[in-house]
């Protein structure tokens, strides 16, 4: 593309090795303060603790079922782990319409009840108390591993009365005022926990558990020692535990100023949760194709894209889907065939060569730089496990569509790392159900032993 078109764009969204440091210095300094009881208030990045401290070995075993709330897509499982790395499941998508992710939380929890009873009678089980472990999608306070408080809604949430309540507790509400089904809620966790135990459970080096989807976040095994917040009965005081970091919230008090552009701003802006979650909106599937539609109708506007003309479609918010990003990038070299579909469908008819060039370009400069961001925090958090020989578990569709994401996440992390560092990503199959079935193994065995 043209010196032009550069010299526009480059100066804003190109992240140099520098800036990189940077954001690593200070997402180091934000881990380090989410950590510690006299700091955590003031943290971007809260790092709660999620109880879970053991990873799963493979053996577990017996039927589980599982929710899954706040991805893409609202799921309900039924698990059946059957040692020997074996295992079967059931599970069904159920849709969530916009109006209860803005709605009650009453309304919610009496959805997600409802589909839950569906589930359990359309697979027979209607008759057993099975455990249950509930992948819930936000950022959340937890004592234990059923006790957890919504500290926020992020993402397409946000439903009314739930903030600092225990999300267990609302559930369990709802499933016994229909009345119909017993259900033993055996834990909560977030999703990066969900993908970090699952992947587990075939590669035991995996210690980081990471999301790039409609969100972004990652969890990782720290030193129980160096989480404050851990406070357990256990005699005997477990070596480890999962930290969910939150690291969609970095930024969120200056720490991103220095790399912040008026796209970002005006994606946050126009949010329903405008000045929260700055790293996740630079990022995450959510916002992405937003970020792009932005940059291409700044050069647009001045004249520098479509002869200056854009459409209707074009002009409105979120009508440039994150997918279109994919699939713009999976166009080979000189071949602009998905770039031309995509702007049909934007009603833009009569792009030029030269037009789908530049729109290809504004998508890779903008999920080259969310690779390179995310791809920062995941270095900090490798070199602060410090082992050389580690699995990282993935998942979200970002990560799943995007052509080139994988391989801009590893050269990024290559440049970064010490050179014996030998790490790997591994998507997580199935999502993250199955790591929420190995927490509730975990779990009900604990609870059973102590009964
Ligand atoms: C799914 C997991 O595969 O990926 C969910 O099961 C997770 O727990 C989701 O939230 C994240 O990706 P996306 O793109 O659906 O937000
Ligand atoms: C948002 C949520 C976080 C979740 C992530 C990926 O950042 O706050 O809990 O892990 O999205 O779904």
């Amino acid at each position: 593309v043209s010196q032009k078109i550069h010299d526009l764009i480059d100066c804003d969204l190109v992240l140099d090795k520098n800036k990189l440091q940077n954001v690593m210095i200070n997402f180091e300094r934000e881990i380090k303060k989410g950590l510690k009881k006299a700091s955590q208030a003031e943290s971007e990045v809260k790092c709660f603790v999620t109880y879970v401290t053991k990873l799963p070995q493979g053996s577990e075993t017996g039927k589980f079922l599982a929710l899954d709330l706040g991805g893409t897509n609202f799921r309900v499982l039924l698990i059946h782990l059957k040692g020997e790395e074996d295992y079967e499941f059931e599970s069904k998508i159920y849709a969530i319409p916009q109006s209860i992710m803005l709605g009650s939380g009453t309304e919610l929890f009496d959805h997600i009840a409802f589909c839950l009873a569906e589930f359990v009678r359309e697979n027979k089980v209607q008759d057993e108390v099975l455990p249950l472990g509930f992948t819930f999608s936000f950022p959340c306070q937890q004592n234990g591993l059923t006790k957890g408080l919504l500290i926020k809604w992020t993402k397409g949430f946000n439903c009314s009365d739930v903030v600092n309540k225990n999300v267990v507790e609302l559930l369990e509400d709802a499933i016994r005022k229909r009345n119909d089904i017993k259900i033993l809620i055996c834990a909560i966790l977030n999703d990066t926990t969900g993908t970090l135990m699952s992947c587990a459970w075939k590669y035991n080096n995996c210690k980081i558990g990471v999301i790039i989807g409609t969100g972004t976040n990652a969890c990782y095994m720290e030193k129980s020692c160096k989480a404050e917040f851990f406070e357990t009965n256990d005699k005997v005081r477990e070596e480890n535990v999962i930290i969910n970091t939150e690291f969609g919230a970095f930024g969120e008090k200056g720490s991103l100023n220095e790399i912040i552009t008026m796209y970002d701003k005006d994606v946050d802006e126009n949010s329903i949760n405008a000045g929260n979650q700055l790293f996740e909106k630079m990022i995450s599937g959510m916002y992405m194709g937003e970020l792009v539609r932005l940059v291409i109708v700044r050069l647009a506007e001045k004249k520098l894209l479509f002869n200056g003309k854009i459409s209707e479609k074009l002009k409105t918010r979120y009508q440039f889907y994150t997918k279109y990003v994919s699939e713009i990038e999976a166009d080979d070299e000189n071949v602009f065939m998905m770039a031309r579909e995509v702007l049909n469908e934007l009603d833009i008819h009569d792009a030029t060569d030269e037009d789908c060039r530049i729109v290809r370009y504004c998508c890779e400069v903008i999920s080259r730089r969310a690779a390179q961001l995310v791809s920062s925090a995941l270095a900090v958090l490798m070199l602060r496990i410090g082992d050389p020989n580690i699995t990282i578990g993935v998942d979200g569709s970002v990560y799943r569509f995007h052509p080139k994401f994988h391989d801009l996440m590893t050269d990024t992390i290559k440049e970064i790392v010490p050179s014996n560092y030998n790490f790997k990503f591994v998507l997580s199959e199935d999502g993250s159900g199955r790591g929420a079935a190995l927490v509730a193994a975990v779990a009900s065995r604990d609870i059973k032993d102590k009964i």
